[in-house]
């Protein structure tokens, strides 16, 4: 049986403070779990922080991107290894904000996700259709494309370092959650399509829903046959809202 994940992705929130107020309710009040595993992905500033607080916690500390290269002149960028002495052992990489809003392509999103599987991060890689796409029949097509650039790079036995976050862009942060059967619909075309490659990976995969994830609606998403926990965004910020999540995991 899979595990279960469930990562909160912070995205551009918070401060230090914030940081250590918001760590230390999810701290207090996550207990044991027994098959579900808990990341938080906050601004690569707080990484430092949260490190620190979650040191001896079963928490994973992830980032929410990651460089294609080692080190060098890439203004602006992250690397692996930096990610790694700062204790991080997940990171997001695709993120549809990423993709859409600071226009990272599929090539430069596989060459991020493989510099993370070099170092043995293990990336977040999300994939996913925006509202015309799937109006247009395409959502298939553009996720295909999505995972292709990956394989076709990286190679599918990568997949069992690696997490698959399936976010459809118009569920995210517009309270539009994808149905339980929609979001299982194409949890299951993304596991059978690993499956003609290597039906072991694809059995062994976490694919993870994201898009408006709540309280409310997390359990019967998390229920679904090919759904393996989620990747939150705007829930993942209130403690309460992020704990009822993990534990409907
Ligand atoms: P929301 O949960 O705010 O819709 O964001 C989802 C997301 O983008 C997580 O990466």
């Amino acid at each position: 049986m899979r595990r279960s994940l469930v990562v909160g992705n912070w995205k551009m929130n918070g401060s230090r403070d914030k940081t250590r107020a918001l760590l230390g309710e999810i701290l207090a009040g996550l207990g044991q779990l027994a098959n579900v595993d808990v990341g938080v992905c906050p601004p690569y500033v707080h990484l430092p922080d949260a490190s620190e607080l979650l040191k001896g916690s079963s928490v994973l500390l992830g980032s929410q991107n990651v460089a294609d290269q080692d080190e060098g002149a890439f203004t602006g960028e992250i690397s692996a290894p930096m990610l790694l002495e700062l204790g991080c052992a997940l990171a997001i990489v695709g993120h549809s904000e990423r993709r859409m809003v600071y226009g990272e392509s599929s090539a430069l999103v596989a060459a991020r996700y493989a510099k993370a599987i070099q170092h043995g991060l293990v990336p977040i890689l999300c994939i996913g259709e925006t509202l015309e796409e799937r109006e247009s029949d395409r959502t298939f097509e553009v996720i295909g494309e999505q995972l292709d650039a990956v394989l076709n790079s990286s190679g599918v036995a990568s997949l069992t370092k690696a997490v698959i976050a399936y976010e459809p862009v118009w569920a995210i942060g517009t309270g539009k959650t994808a149905s339980t059967e929609q979001a299982q619909e194409v949890h299951a075309w993304i596991r059978a399509k690993i499956a003609k490659l290597d039906a072991s990976v694809a059995e062994k995969i976490q694919i993870l829903y994201g898009g408006s994830v709540k309280g409310d609606n997390a359990a019967a998403l998390f229920s679904m046959p090919d759904i393996d926990g989620g990747l939150i965004g705007g829930a993942s910020l209130d403690a309460n809202s992020f704990l009822k999540i993990c534990h409907s995991a």
